[in-house]
């Protein structure tokens, strides 16, 4: 069966960025620690007065499609995932049709477009469609372009203003690859949950607390359900794990668990036995809780094993790394961690062709989904070409008196004239409203 998956990636940051311990946390009246060491966001990425999710996500895929030399006829798809959309009819991807139609000769007239939306877990799920959609032979020899874009914007005041961020993730999905295949096999953990929402409204309610719990139980049924279907999972079985990442801190969480959970019944957890015992079997407490006390007690000591935080270092920090940069991008946070940990093994010249990834994917609401990818030979080459440290490096530093002002300024409640912070050249940018109340976009040289 030929290979379907990831050809090739690319991502737009917000222009501008926030630094959270050293300029936000002072404001706040709170400990730098907060940010560097539990929540581990270091910069929230945060767009510039004409950058939106549109001009983020049709920059992206500019880029995707001059760095492969596509045309707009090579595209048969072109599917957003956001939660960011302002409009409730008229799809994102027409806008970025739109845009890109007019830097290119032809158009996007036969490309099937459409909108995705599943919290956080919807960039996974246009992935799935491509897979889907080229596997059923439907896409006459066309790739599909999957965007996932969003502004990650809370209310003033709101505890998730400590996780904001802004960007796209651009991805070609073909066959015969360049990065990853993806697995046929897939699993799933979803229920009607109350813990992130956006009912007709910009920002969003958000249960924090209740969000991290669902965000675990969810993925813990979508691994079980995973393995119904492929068997065990075992931590050799996988060189990195990117999962959904609305902070590092999220996933250090997920992590300890998962772990717990794939090396249960392996000889890992016989080998951890002398030191901190075997994991707590429910049949042998009398009552749940006593069970949940013994698992935390076991937790506690499972993170300071060595075989623990060596795994830990290899398999889940180089997943983190772009997010502790840039921030919750929402849709595009699970794609983000796929690309840090493969940029990191380019950094480093890990061999990677082959090898798998378990990717887990999140959206509140609530719903995860896990498969595997296997990375492709062309995976270094098509990595080393995303320009991922200089645009970072470029963003403007906002302090705090600008960034109540961009805040403002992508108020969709608030009238704010501001000035931009820096200079757009060779992009997309946002013009205004047109006399439909539609936002209207150009290209700047
Ligand atoms: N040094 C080290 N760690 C510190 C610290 C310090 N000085 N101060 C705080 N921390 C740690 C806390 O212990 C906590 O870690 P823990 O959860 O492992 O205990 C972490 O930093 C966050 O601090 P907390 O006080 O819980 O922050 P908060 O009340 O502002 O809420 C969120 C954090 C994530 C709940 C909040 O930002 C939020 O609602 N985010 C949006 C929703 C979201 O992203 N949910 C995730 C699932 S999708």
């Amino acid at each position: 069966m030929t290979a379907v998956g990831i050809d090739a990636i690319e991502i737009r940051t917000g222009k501008l960025r926030l630094d959270l311990p050293n300029t936000f946390a002072p404001v706040k009246g709170e400990d730098p620690g907060k940010y560097t060491k539990g929540i581990g966001i270091e910069y929230s990425s945060l767009p510039d007065v004409y950058e939106d999710i549109v001009t983020m996500g049709a920059n992206a895929a500019k880029q995707l499609l001059d760095r492969k030399g596509l045309t707009p006829e090579d595209i048969g798809r072109i599917d957003v995932a956001t939660e960011s959309a302002f409009d409730n009819s008229k799809p994102v991807s027409t806008y970025i049709a739109g845009c890109l139609e007019q830097v290119y000769d032809g158009d996007f007239h036969h490309a099937n477009k459409g909108e995705r939306k599943f919290a956080c877990l919807a960039g996974t799920q246009s992935i799935d469609d491509a897979y889907n959609w080229i596997r059923a032979g439907r896409n006459r020899g066309r790739a599909a372009l999957v965007i996932a874009t969003d502004t990650a914007l809370y209310e003033r005041g709101d505890p998730g203003e400590a996780t904001q961020g802004a960007g796209a993730v651009a991805m070609l999905i073909d066959e015969d690859p360049d990065i990853v295949a993806l697995s046929t096999e897939q699993g799933y953990g979803s229920a009607d949950e109350t813990d992130f929402l956006k009912p007709n409204q910009q920002f969003p309610s958000v249960d924090g607390k209740r969000s991290i719990k669902v965000y675990l139980a969810r993925m813990r049924e979508a691994l079980e359900d995973y393995e119904s279907v492929t068997g065990d999972t075992h931590p050799d079985d996988f060189v990195y794990f990117p999962f959904h990442t609305p902070y590092p801190g999220m996933v250090r969480k997920a992590a300890l668990l998962g772990y717990r959970h794939i090396t249960r019944g392996t000889e890992i957890e016989d080998a951890l036995a002398d030191d901190i015992g075997m994991q707590p079997r429910e049949d042998d407490y009398p009552d749940r809780e006593a069970y949940e006390d013994a698992i935390r007690a076991y937790m506690d000591e499972l993170k300071e094993t060595r075989r623990y935080q060596e795994w830990y270092e290899r398999a889940i920090d180089p997943t983190v790394d772009i997010s502790g940069q840039v921030g919750n991008w929402y849709t595009g946070s699970v794609h983000v961690a796929r690309l840090s940990a493969l940029s990191a093994a380019v950094e480093n010249d890990v061999d990677l062709v082959g090898k798998r990834l378990l990717v887990g994917s999140y959206g509140s609401g609530a719903q995860a989904e896990i498969h595997s990818e296997t990375v492709q030979d062309g995976w270094r080459e098509a990595v080393e070409a995303v320009d991922v440290a200089p645009q970072l490096d470029a963003r403007y530093d906002l302090d705090f008196d600008e960034y109540e002002l961009i805040h403002d300024v992508h108020n969709h409640e608030k009238e704010a004239d501001v000035e931009e912070f820096t200079a757009p050249e060779d992009e997309f940018v946002f013009t205004g409203w047109g006399r439909m109340n539609e936002r209207r976009y150009e290209y700047i040289e």
